[in-house]
């Protein structure tokens, strides 16, 4: 490590001459950034292609990241920017005034108490999956709970947007275009070199044609939005009817075409990642499962949940924040350094990015006792007060917290305690689930399960 005047020059691996170290982060990204905080701790520096990147890994340094320091640490990263190719200028991928504009406009519609209203859908989707797995269990058939959680939580999104505005061939469509979609963008901020990614013309063609695709039924559906007289009232329509309280305005079409792409794809994925890890863990841990159980049957019984039961839900909520500390479905956040900085003790260059990582935050020694158990009573009310705030980012933190954090829960919430009134998940193999890591983590293959009727 180099000591410059007053500040310390963090060291790193120096990688292979142009690429750098991106065979390392793209091929074993959570072990590799593991190895980097093992061997040169809070702050490491590395290089992928021409980009200086900093790993930061301590919550203090983090929380000057995404709080005080949030102007000087933006989302003009090379990842936001291919993200930004997909989702437009949203409240997901803008920053500075443009961002204030958007998330003022858009927070209301995710506030609690709007979620609440959402509930009815939500519990009304997860029946109708559950009776499907009726069918299903009497044929003692298998299930990859994996992709069962993904069509799940994306048909839980489209119903929140659009009600029941989207055809049965458009859900389909969403569906097809979305795997494709999210590799292809993945496989950009992996190698981001365009004219490589331009040169493979026809995976380049069918990306554009994919975004379209979804572009395509998003307008149909705002301009029948603008002619209808009695809209329902879907989060599409609480955006619509978003106004700036400066200036009166509302989004426009290509706003709110901006916005609902960021829905879909910020909205469903991430939570079923977390699911089909969590019911991986309740096959193996039947205590956990056990409280689980007794907690549905003391707060439900049979009876169908409503929005005022999640609070009563809590060890349900514990389970669902200790499986997303131990599978964070974001596992790395990059941002861009816009000027020269002395980060604690540290000196991080402008231009440069640092990547922070709440899967590496979540397992901190410093932070976390015995951090690879599950164990949901560290969020115990009086023991996560203790705990650092910015040691625990499945959401990020600061003004980007996520915006859909509390929809996400209560989903998750429901899913759980539905799904246990009914069945039990058991795993059919022992095999270990490896995270397969993208732009989110999900276990490789999914996770098969046989249902046991209760
Ligand atoms: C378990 C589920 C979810 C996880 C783990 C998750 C994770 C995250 C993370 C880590 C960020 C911050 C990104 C950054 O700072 O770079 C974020 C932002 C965001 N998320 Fe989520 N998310 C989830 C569910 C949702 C849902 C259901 C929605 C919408 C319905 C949503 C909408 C958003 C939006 C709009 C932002 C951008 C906020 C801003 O920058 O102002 N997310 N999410």
């Amino acid at each position: 490590m180099m000591k410059t005047e007053n500040s310390i020059n963090p060291a790193g691996p120096k990688g292979y001459p142009f690429i750098g170290s991106i065979l390392d982060l793209t091929s074993r990204p959570l072990k590799w950034l593991q190895s980097l905080t093992d061997e040169y701790g809070d702050v490491a520096k590395f290089r992928l292609l021409k980009r200086e990147v900093y790993l930061v890994n301590h919550p203090d340094l983090v929380r000057e990241i995404l709080g005080k320091r949030v102007d000087n640490y933006t989302k003009k990263s090379v990842a936001f920017k291919i993200v930004k190719v997909v989702l437009g200028e949203s409240t997901f991928t803008s920053t500075g005034e443009v961002w204030k504009r958007k998330r003022k406009l858009a927070q209301p519609s995710f506030h609690k108490n709007r979620i609440a209203n959402l509930s009815v859908m939500m519990t009304d989707t997860i029946e109708e999956m559950l009776d499907e797995w009726e069918i299903i269990c009497d044929k003692k058939e298998t299930i990859n709970v994996a992709d069962a959680m993904m069509r799940l939580t994306l048909k839980v999104v489209v119903r929140a947007l659009f009600s029941t505005a989207l055809s049965k061939e458009e859900v389909q469509t969403v569906a097809d275009v979305f795997t494709p979609l999210l590799e292809e963008t993945n496989a950009r901020i992996s190698f981001p070199i365009r004219i490589f990614h331009r040169l493979r013309r026809k995976r380049n063609a069918a990306y554009f044609e994919n975004i379209k695709k979804l572009d395509d039924i998003i307008y149909r559906i705002i301009h029948e939005r603008r002619n209808a007289s009695s809209p329902p009232t879907d989060l599409l329509q609480m955006l619509m009817d978003a106004r700036d309280e400066e200036t009166g305005e509302p989004l426009n079409d290509e706003e709110l075409r901006d916005e609902v792409m960021t829905v879909f794809i910020a909205g469903h994925e991430t939570t079923a990642n977390a699911m089909a890890w969590l019911w991986m863990v309740l096959s193996q841990q039947p205590d956990v499962r056990n409280r689980v159980e007794e907690e549905v049957e003391q707060v439900l019984g049979k009876r169908i949940p409503v929005a005022s039961d999640f609070p009563d839900l809590t060890y349900l909520l514990k389970v669902f924040k200790e499986t997303l500390r131990i599978y964070p479905p974001v596992p790395i956040l990059p941002r861009r350094v816009e000027q020269d900085d002395v980060l604690g003790d540290y000196f991080i260059k402008g231009g440069s990015e640092v990547f922070f990582s709440p899967y590496l935050l979540h397992r901190h020694p410093d932070f976390w006792e015995d951090p690879e158990s599950f164990n949901p009573d560290r969020f115990d009310k009086d023991l996560i007060r203790r705990q650092h705030t910015f040691a625990y980012l499945p959401f990020g933190g600061g003004p980007r917290l996520c915006m859909g954090n509390n929809f996400a829960m209560m989903e998750a919430v429901f899913i759980i305690a539905m799904a246990t009134q009914r069945f039990r998940l058991n795993l059919v193999s022992d095999a270990p689930n490896e995270p397969l890591v993208t732009l989110t983590t999900r276990p490789k293959g999914g996770v098969v399960v046989r249902l046991e009727r209760r």
